[in-house]
């Protein structure tokens, strides 16, 4: 070590004198390896390049550092922002003093990193991370080098992964985001963003010093004016208190293919740009000038803002327009104000029998009013402290945060259909009678009414099915075509190939039983080999499934928005003469169970094999939950659904009773449970309720039948009476949990890592939704970042149930088979 830096030091004195104009591509800029326009350096893995530029209509030239590989869409960071160069003389060099500087043709410093270091044996390097680093070389051989300055601590206009939105609590400084001035300027706009933590922490926008636009407070988790943060960014932010005086807002992706960032244009539209590897373009996932009702107050004080009505301002229930001239006209600045007086006015105005106490009334999914109080972490305590206050005019509880309440104005109250938080608005008892309850019944009406219309169109298409003779037949025909076009117009045509149906034929011997590869709970799957002797794997939907078409499209919309190594692949489907197929990659060596319950070749899966096949499952569920833009719950992981490749990687394959969310819900309610008795999390078989903590659950029991190779449905000899979940939490509570190992494993040294994957398995299937881990957990658990494992509560299942018993079980209404055939159940709920 103490050599080579000899060395360097020496080559670098050589260099010096010998190369005047030296422009390099490497990582770092030091006194003599320096850039001159328009030289550039690139950061060892490629990623990111620093160099000269110039913006949109503009010669002026500026260093900046964009993104190497894809076509940037925008400069990350600008040194000279406030001084370019007006020509192409510009060079970026260290100093004397040590400084990384900007200077043009005659030697003028026009930008400095500005900081003490000590002497000119300092450098600049470009990390992988998008961050430039002055690092100070020690005089002193066997220390390490001290970052003097980095560009991640003077943020321009781009918040990308690992940089720190900071606000010191002491001195009240902030690290902040400022947009360019223009397009092609990139001097300081008048847009800013910053880290608020006052009272709740949470993002301003700022125009000046005007509140542009917030992101709600923060819960812990998301920003609860973000709903969209829900589905996408779980885990992804933090929120950090360093202990120093310092609290910082930063983000990192699970998925390092996943790029994407934040950034603030100078028309002060702050945006996130995620890059689609697959369609080789930037898309815009978030913006906050989607909607008006983005903006700050938009509907004044006492007022919210709901973008799917119109007018998009109304006022809060208990209120009234202030100014009902103007509000009628669209000026909603003015806001509303109360309709009656509330107890505590009424007793101030000398009134001596003030009348019943005040009320609440709930305002659901919103964006909480600006200027929020903290007072208690216990949610019965809210309402009891509002109403004890006379100031207080509204409170709303959230899991992450406690009890919010305000006094004075309720300002940028915004609504939304999904995700929020739920807002208790303060008004006189009068206000409350007699309406509460109409608004209840009408909105469950509007439910039901929906689900009875699509079931009912469902089944008239059915019918008309049925019926049979040339009209009915013509009618599915084309009914069946036109839904095929009209999802396919949806899907990503290039890639799905339409089959015909004499093709398929063919290629499966006429759908003959010895190509039949399995039976799923739609249909038979069948081996296939088409005529350029490619194999395939053919899912033939039965005609009697009363499942049938929906589920199809269903499937194909799904399947083919996603590409994962650990999902099967859709190569295309064909619709004719009433037979939906649809055509996947073959995957020689079959489903999972195969496998694992085999005697023979269960031998096979040693724990390494094991292991790498949970940990496939584990990304192919986190590309679905979380980075395949589009939010899907597979709703029936089992074994059989876990294809394995020639090298035994996984592939989660059966999208028939996905479903999308559009990266909207979070969780929601079926009429229609569909699932595999044994794998399903007890909130969806009993409740019809499922999310992402659903699948969780079925990949737990998966992970649990993997590493001990049994099944969590079939009778095991220890103990009739327990199922696997029941005797791996018993073997849990004995501290023996070894003893649930497949016999076939040889456990070795592998033993921490087996203990740890039962952990997991039972965090993953306990019985409340809440307590289990979000799959990007499960990652960071079963791949070690997460050192100290919490101890799991009783899972959900213990008992071994079969048919008779679930049947007389709780849910009466409900008809399970305990087969591995996944079931559906109708219920009214
Ligand atoms: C530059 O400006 C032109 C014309 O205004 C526009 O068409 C082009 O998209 C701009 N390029 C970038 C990278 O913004
Ligand atoms: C450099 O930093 C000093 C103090 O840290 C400050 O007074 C000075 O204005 C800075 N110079 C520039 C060019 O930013
Ligand atoms: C150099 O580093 C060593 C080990 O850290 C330390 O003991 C020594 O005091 C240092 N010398 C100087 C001059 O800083
Ligand atoms: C020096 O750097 C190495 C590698 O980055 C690190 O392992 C070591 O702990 C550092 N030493 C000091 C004294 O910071
Ligand atoms: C930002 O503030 C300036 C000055 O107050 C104003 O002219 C401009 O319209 C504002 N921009 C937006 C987008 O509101
Ligand atoms: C809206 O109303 C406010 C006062 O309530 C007034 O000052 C403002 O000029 C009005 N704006 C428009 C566009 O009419
Ligand atoms: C207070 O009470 C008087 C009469 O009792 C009424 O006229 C007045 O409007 C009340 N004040 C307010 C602010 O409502
Ligand atoms: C009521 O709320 C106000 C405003 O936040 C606060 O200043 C006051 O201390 C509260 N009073 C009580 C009794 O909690």
């Amino acid at each position: 070590m103490i050599l080579l830096r000899k060395v360097r030091v020496f080559s670098l004195f050589i260099l010096s004198h010998y190369a005047v104009k030296f422009c390099i591509g490497g990582d770092i800029i030091t006194a003599s390896e320096y850039i001159q326009d328009p030289g550039s350096i690139i950061s060892s893995g490629g990623l990111y390049k620093l160099g000269f530029f110039s913006p949109n209509g503009t010669t002026n030239r500026y260093v900046g550092i964009w993104h190497n590989k894809i076509p940037a869409l925008n400069v990350f960071w600008v040194a000279n922002r406030e001084k370019p160069v007006l020509d192409s003389s510009g060079v970026m060099t260290i100093s004397n003093d040590g400084n990384l500087v900007i200077l043009n043709g005659k030697k003028e410093v026009l930008w400095s990193s500005n900081v003490s270091t000590s002497g000119a044996n300092a450098k600049a390097h470009l990390l992988d991370t998008g961050n430039l680093i002055l690092q100070k070389q020690s005089s002193n051989m066997s220390t390490n080098d001290t970052t003097a300055w980095e560009s991640f601590q003077t943020m321009c206009d781009t918040f990308i992964a690992k940089m720190k939105l900071s606000t010191n609590l002491r001195t009240n400084e902030k690290k902040v985001l400022t947009s360019w001035k223009s397009p092609s300027d990139p001097s300081i706009g008048s847009f800013s963003i910053s880290l608020e933590p006052l009272n709740i922490p949470e993002v301003f926008l700022w125009n000046g010093t005007t509140l542009y636009w917030r992101s709600g407070p923060w819960n812990g988790k998301v920003f609860i004016g973000i709903p969209e943060m829900e589905s996408v960014y779980l885990d992804g932010f933090t929120l950090v208190d360093d202990k120093e005086g310092y609290v910082y807002l930063t983000y990192n992706f699970a998925e390092v293919s996943y790029f994407s960032y934040f950034f603030v244009r100078s028309n002060g539209e702050l945006l996130q740009p995620f890059w689609d590897e697959k369609y080789k373009k930037w898309r815009i996932d978030w913006s906050t000038q989607a909607s008006d009702c983005d903006v700050y107050g938009k509907c004044g004080p006492f007022g919210y803002c709901d973008a799917k009505k119109s007018p998009i301002c109304s006022c809060l229930r208990g209120y009234e327009p202030k100014k009902v001239e103007e509000w009628s006209r669209g000026n909603w600045s003015s806001g509303c104000i109360q309709k009656s007086l509330l107890q505590c006015a009424r007793l101030k105005n000398g009134s001596t029998k003030a009348g019943k106490i005040d009320g609440f009334v709930k305002l659901e999914n919103v964006k909480v009013p600006n200027y929020a109080i903290w007072s208690s972490p216990l949610e019965d305590k809210c309402q009891e402290q509002c109403l004890s206050n006379c100031s207080c005019a509204a409170y709303a509880y959230d899991a992450g945060v406690g009890c919010m309440y305000w006094s004075g104005d309720l300002i940028d109250v915004r609504k939304f259909s999904y995700a929020g938080t739920t807002l208790y608005v303060r008004v006189a008892h009068t206000e409350l009678e007699g309406k509460r309850d109409l608004r209840a019944i009408i909105a469950t009406a509007a439910v039901v009414a929906t689900v009875i219309f699509s079931i009912g169109t469902f089944f008239a298409w059915q019918k008309s099915k049925k019926r049979g003779g040339k009209d009915g037949e013509q009618f599915s025909k084309a009914s069946s075509e036109n839904m095929l076009r009209g999802s396919l117009s949806k899907v990503n045509l290039q890639e799905l190939v339409l089959y015909k149906l004499e093709e398929l034929a063919a290629a499966t011997s006429n759908f003959s039983d010895a190509n039949k590869l399995g039976e799923g709970g739609f249909g038979a799957v069948y081996r296939g080999r088409l005529l350029n002797g490619k194999e395939i794997a053919v899912k033939r939907l039965s005609g009697a499934s009363g499942q049938g078409l929906r589920e199809f499209i269903n499937e194909m919309e799904v399947i083919s928005k996603v590409q994962h190594r650990n999902l099967v692949r859709l190569l295309g489907c064909c619709a004719e003469q009433d037979e939906k197929l649809l055509i996947y990659e073959f995957m020689p060596n079959k489903g999972l169970d195969a496998f694992l319950f085999d005697p023979l070749k269960r031998e096979q899966l040693d724990w390494r094999r094991r292991f790498n096949i949970i940990d496939g499952i584990c990304r192919g569920l986190l590309y679905l939950h979380r980075d395949s833009r589009l939010r899907i719950i597979h709703r029936d992981l089992k074994t059989s659904n876990i294809l394995l490749d020639e090298e035994l990687n996984p592939r989660i394959s059966d999208f028939g009773t996905a479903r999308i969310f559009g990266g909207k819900e979070d969780q929601a309610d079926t009429l229609r449970v569909m699932g595999t008795y044994g794998y399903m999390a007890p909130e969806y078989a009993m409740e019809g309720r499922f999310s992402e903590k659903s699948d969780v659950f079925s990949f737990g029991v998966v992970l649990l039948e993997i590493v001990s190779g049994r099944q969590n449905n079939s009778f095991n000899e220890e103990d009739q009476s327990l199922s696997l979940l029941g005797l791996a939490w018993k073997y849990w509570e004995e501290d023996n949990v070894l003893a649930l190992v497949d016999p076939k494993i040889s456990v070795g040294c592998s033993e921490i890592e087996i203990i740890r994957c039962i952990n997991v398995g039972l965090l993953c299937t306990q019985e409340l939704a809440t307590d289990r881990p979000t799959i990007s957990t499960v990652i960071s658990m079963i791949s070690n970042e997460i050192v100290g494992l919490p101890r799991p509560n009783k899972p959900a299942f213990t008992e071994r149930q079969t048919t008779t018993d679930t049947g007389s079980s709780r849910q009466s209404q409900k008809k399970y088979s305990a087969n591995n055939v996944t079931i559906t159940a109708l219920e009214g709920r």
